[in-house]
This record gives structure tokens, sequence and C-alpha cells, in this order.
């Protein structure tokens, strides 16, 4: 019985390894995807590549799935064809003791039962949240949309964004994914604001290793993400990475990340940005920061 005890506290350990320590839980077009990728820079962080989308859709299939989340991507990468080449690529390795696993699910904060479930998990998870401007998040949100074929040529953004009354299409999910303050409420129900970490989007474009020092701090990591392996690629029009030792060497997004945005009427803008406004006063008194969005 000596053994079993061994075995189960061994397998336990490992379980709980498993469990990210960090997670970024959006927003939507804010740079999850750039911020995720860069961290994975670092020696002691390992993150996986796909959304797990474990805190919104697969919850009931209890953190045990969680955990072993990795090691069953590990297994579907063998059996061709079934999930993407690039998410296999992206696979996460094994983690060790001193590691940080973290994910990222930008579906995370805007799903209301989410920051309880993470909670439960464990109360001293690190969660990051990346923003950008809310009225430029819409539009990218848009674009995007228009690309997967889910709006026809004739639907532009304000016909979507305004309603016939010219009142703001609120409940539109691109609209609604921006009301961040309505939002963050609900995580700060649980987690204190110590435990919430922004990434201001527009500086992760604009000096990616600046917030990217922010951010190994809040994770209490050494800072090992450095200017050799993030630079300027001025045909892309945005940070790449360098990989010294990996082939190709240097690694840009693709073209669905940093893409040419839709086009938005004047009169539409200005709607926005007045609707935004006094939720985005709301955010800046609830994360303490001042963000100076367009008014
Ligand atoms: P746009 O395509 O609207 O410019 P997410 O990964 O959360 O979906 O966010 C996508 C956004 O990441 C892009 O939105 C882009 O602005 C931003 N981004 C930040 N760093 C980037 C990078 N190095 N390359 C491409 N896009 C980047």
């Amino acid at each position: 019985s000596g053994n079993v005890t061994k075995n189960s506290t061994k397998l336990e350990g490992d379980y709980k390894r498993r469990l990210p320590q960090a997670i970024i839980i959006g927003v939507k077009k804010c740079g999850t995807r750039a911020l995720l990728e860069y961290l994975r820079l670092h020696p002691s962080i390992k993150a996986t590549g796909p959304e797990p989308h474990f805190f919104d859709r697969y919850y009931h299939l209890g953190l045990e799935w969680y955990s072993l989340f990795h090691i069953l991507l590990l297994f579907l990468c063998h059996i061709d064809g079934i999930i993407p080449l690039s998410a296999c690529r992206q696979k996460m390795p094994k983690s060790s003791e001193g590691h940080i696993t973290i994910e990222k699910t930008p579906r995370y904060f805007v799903t209301a039962e989410v920051p309880r479930r993470i909670c439960s998990m464990s109360k001293s998870t690190k969660l990051i949240l990346v923003v950008r401007d809310p009225v430029t998040r819409a539009i990218s949100d848009f674009t995007q949309a228009v690309s997967k074929g889910e709006y026809n040529d004739t639907v532009t953004f304000g016909s979507k964004a305004v309603r016939k009354n010219g009142a703001v299409n609120a409940k539109w999910s691109a609209i609604n994914i921006g009301l961040y303050a309505y939002h963050m409420r609900r995580w700060l129900d649980y987690f204190p604001t110590e435990n919430v970490h922004i990434v201001d989007g527009e500086h992760l474009i604009r000096n990616p290793i600046h917030e990217l020092n922010l951010v190994q701090d809040f994770l209490g990591l050494e800072r090992k993400i450095t200017s050799d392996s993030i630079y300027w690629n001025s045909t892309k029009g945005f940070p790449c990475i360098v990989k010294p030792h990996k082939t190709p060497r240097y690694r840009c997004f693709k073209s669905t990340k940093g893409r040419q945005h839709s086009y938005a009427d004047d009169y539409t803008l200005n709607l926005l940005h007045n609707f935004y406004e006094p939720h985005n006063k709301m955010f800046y008194a609830m994360v303490k920061r001042n963000f100076r969005w367009r008014a």
C-alpha cells in the first residue's frame, strides 16, 4: 500500500503541475495571440498553442481533463488532419518544477461563469488581460467575421453597429465585448486587482519588450525576453519573432493578425466613441489606469 500512496502522490503532483498558474483571459482581437507567442520565448514558460476553452465550453469534463489537455493534443497530432499542423507545432512540452504553465482563451473574459470557476481551481491564478480601444477592437472583430464569411458583401460595419432608430447596437457581440467595465466587474468579484495584470495592446505592438517586462515581473519571472528575439518587420508593419536555432528563423504572425480593417464611416465612429466614453471611464477607475482612448 506504501507504493500506491507514493504513486498517487506523484500523480497528483503531475496533475497539479499541468494546471495553469496564469491565464490570458482576453480580450478578443486585442493582441492575445501575439502576447502568448512572445511569452513562449521565456525558458520558464510553457504555453498551450490552441485555445483550450476549458472554463467556458468543456468545464463539465473536469479539471483532470484540463490538465491532460496537452497530452491529448500530442496524441491527436499523430493522427493526420484532425487538428491543423500549426496547432501541433505549438503543442505544449511537458512542464516541470519551476515552470509556469499558461494558456489563452479570450472567450473567458466575457463568459459569466468563468471567474468563479477559475477561482475555484485556484484563488491565486494570475490573470492577464490585453485591452485596446473598444472601437478599434469592434472593427477588428467585424473584419474577422467578414473574412470568415459570416456577413455578405452588403453588410457594413456601420449597418451592424447602429440600429435603424439610431441607437448603438449594444447587444451585437462586436460592441458588447468592448464594454470592459461590465465584464471586468465579474472578475473583481472573485479576484483582487493585484491578481489581474493589464497589457496595453497598442503598446504591445509599438514597444513589446516594455510590456513583456511588466508581464514577466507580474509572473515573478526573471526578465529573459529581449529585443534579440523580437524585431520590427517593416513589411508586415508589426513586430515579428526570431528563433535563432529554429527553421524558419524569422517568424511573423499569420495574415489574420494585423490585417487591414473594414471601412467604418465617421458618423458611426463618432457615435461609438461617445457610447463607450462612460464605460471606458468606469474601466479606468476599476483598474486604476487611464488608457486615454479617444473620448
Ligand atoms: P488586427 O488584425 O485588427 O490589427 P488577437 O490575437 O487577440 O486576435 O489580436 C489580434 C491583434 O493583435 C491584431 O489585430 C493586431 O493588431 C495585434 N497584434 C499585436 N502584436 C502583433 C504582431 N506582432 N503581429 C500581428 N498582430 C499583432
